[in-house]
């Protein structure tokens, strides 16, 4: 993919974005009711200074150790000798340097020994015992935040007519649809809004619905509490959709075009017609786990690097985002103890829709937003030539500076990487976000989202000039710069 096409593939990835809320239903796809903007920028961000970096952090002790190290690993202090009478020197405290070997062998273990780790799965849920486990062993205590979501399967629909005549129609399913078949007299419900549906309601019957003005979510309300039994959406452009409900529905749901839609109106006004909807689909809550691990400052003002842990289905996930959880491991490891508190997450269920870190901006109180400076997610850091940044414009700028003086070649992403990772979801609460990624020349990795996304393209070298980059930014935002 171009990167110049990423902009049409985030528009699509905004566009699935509203359609999950139910909200898609502009006659152009566009929403209502629309996102909220990002709100200003904290304060906090532009204008704090920190105090200077030497205060050391008392309770944490940082020693390198080998990987892949399980159990807690952290060197012991020597315990006196007993004809000690002086109080034991501390041991020396050794500064890690980051290392791409090490990162390689965590984007190993990830895409490897574990292999592909979509969202709510036992593979998934060894992703978030191994991070865990790598985070404890550099001394750090570690949160696990779980979280559900609905998780669901479409295995197709379909949608005949089957009085006065059959006739075969070319229905999708709508996301987290009811299973199953419903066969009963079709009546139209126009936009579904109350004012719409027929006085004498619909028990017994499946609604005719034109998609707009309000979310499917609230269209299917309406007419299942009317008493339908199913409903089939139909476009209002030209062409079917892929729409997807908010919550879990208890009738069929399906869409068709609006061609599709236009001849059943045409049949309903002829006089009565007998429609069949059948659908074959599961809907499950599963669970996901944003794994956390923070080392306290001496100020409350948070710099969060996050990346997602899951993958996709169809592959490893090796770049996408094995290698992005490496970069945060390495991080976690060898950042150097600061002014500024510094906060580390896995989040799950990114493909799914930013899923894990939607879930946990929603958990922070208004004070625990405004204190954070900065969030960086690290996403597809394996794979390219060319250092890429996208986000918060503050960011951006201090880190294609970073990347300058560290000898990289960098670019600002043009256009909007709004939707694709999950600092996305911090920058729509407000919080100053930017997202780490490569390019291989102008492309973005061509096997992201497939089976070829394998440890075998993932450069050790690539991952650790992200880690430094992301070092030197955490210093500079400790310096207020
Ligand atoms: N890693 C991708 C996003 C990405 C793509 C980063 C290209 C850098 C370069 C991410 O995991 C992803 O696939 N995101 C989805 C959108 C998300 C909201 C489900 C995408 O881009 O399709
Ligand atoms: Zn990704």
């Amino acid at each position: 993919m171009k990167i110049g096409l990423l902009g049409s593939s985030v528009l699509a990835v905004l566009l699935v974005a509203v359609l999950v809320a139910g909200g898609c239903v502009g006659p152009l796809g566009g929403s209502t009711p629309p996102t909220p903007e990002p709100t200003a920028t904290p304060t906090v961000a532009a204008t704090a200074t920190f105090a200077p970096a030497a205060s050391p952090t008392p309770t944490f002790t940082v020693t390198a150790t080998p990987i892949p190290t399980p159990a807690p690993s952290l060197t012991p202090r020597p315990s006196p000798s007993p004809t000690a009478s002086v109080t034991p020197t501390p041991l020396p405290t050794v500064t890690p340097v980051p290392s791409g070997q090490r990162a390689l062998q965590h984007v190993r273990h990830l895409a490897e020994t574990i292999g592909s780790r979509p969202a709510g799965t036992p593979q998934e849920r060894d992703a978030a015992n191994y991070i865990e486990a790598q985070f404890r062993s550099y001394g750090y205590s570690v949160t696990r935040q779980g979280f559900s979501f609905p998780y669901f399967v479409d295995r197709g629909s379909s949608l005949q007519v089957t009085g006065p005549q059959q006739e075969e129609l070319h229905p999708l399913t709508m996301g987290l649809s009811a299973a199953g078949g419903v066969e009963a007299p079709l009546a139209a419900a126009g936009l579904a809004r109350p004012q719409d549906l027929p006085r004498e309601g619909l028990r017994g019957r499946i609604a005719l619905i034109q998609r707009g003005e309000i979310t499917f979510d609230e269209k299917v309300a309406a007419v299942a509490s009317a008493g339908a039994a199913g409903a089939v959406i139909y476009n209002n452009a030209p062409g079917n959709f892929r729409g997807r409900l908010g919550q879990i529905v208890s009738i069929p749901v399906v869409s068709v075009s609006q061609e599709e839609g236009g001849r059943l109106l045409e049949l309903l006004g002829k006089g009565p017609v007998t429609v069949r909807v059948s659908v074959d689909a599961t809907s499950q809550d599963r669970r996901g786990e944003n794994v956390i691990a923070t080392r306290p400052g001496t100020r409350p003002e948070t710099v969060i690097f996050g990346a997602h842990y899951d993958s996709v289905e169809a592959g490893p996930g090796a770049n996408d985002n094995a290698s992005g959880a490496a970069a945060v491991l390495e991080l976690a490891r060898t950042a150097p103890a600061g002014p500024l508190t510094l906060r580390f997450i896995a989040f799950s269920a990114e493909e799914l829709g930013l899923l894990g870190s939607r879930h946990y901006v929603s958990t922070l109180s208004q004070q625990e937003r405004q204190q954070i400076v900065a969030m960086v997610s690290l996403d597809m850091v394996g794979v390219g030539d060319r250092m890429r940044f996208g986000g918060s414009q503050q960011l951006v700028q201090t880190a294609l500076a970073i990347a300058r003086e560290q000898g990289s070649e960098a670019l600002a992403l043009e256009g909007s990487a709004a939707g694709a990772s999950d600092h996305a979801s911090f920058i729509s609460a407000g919080i100053p976000g930017i997202l780490f990624f490569y390019t291989v020349g102008n492309d973005i990795d061509p096997r992201y989202h497939s089976a070829q996304d394998r440890v075998s393209f993932v450069d050790a070298t690539d991952i650790e000039k992200m880690v430094r980059l992301g070092l030197t930014l955490a210093a500079r935002l400790a310096d207020g710069r």
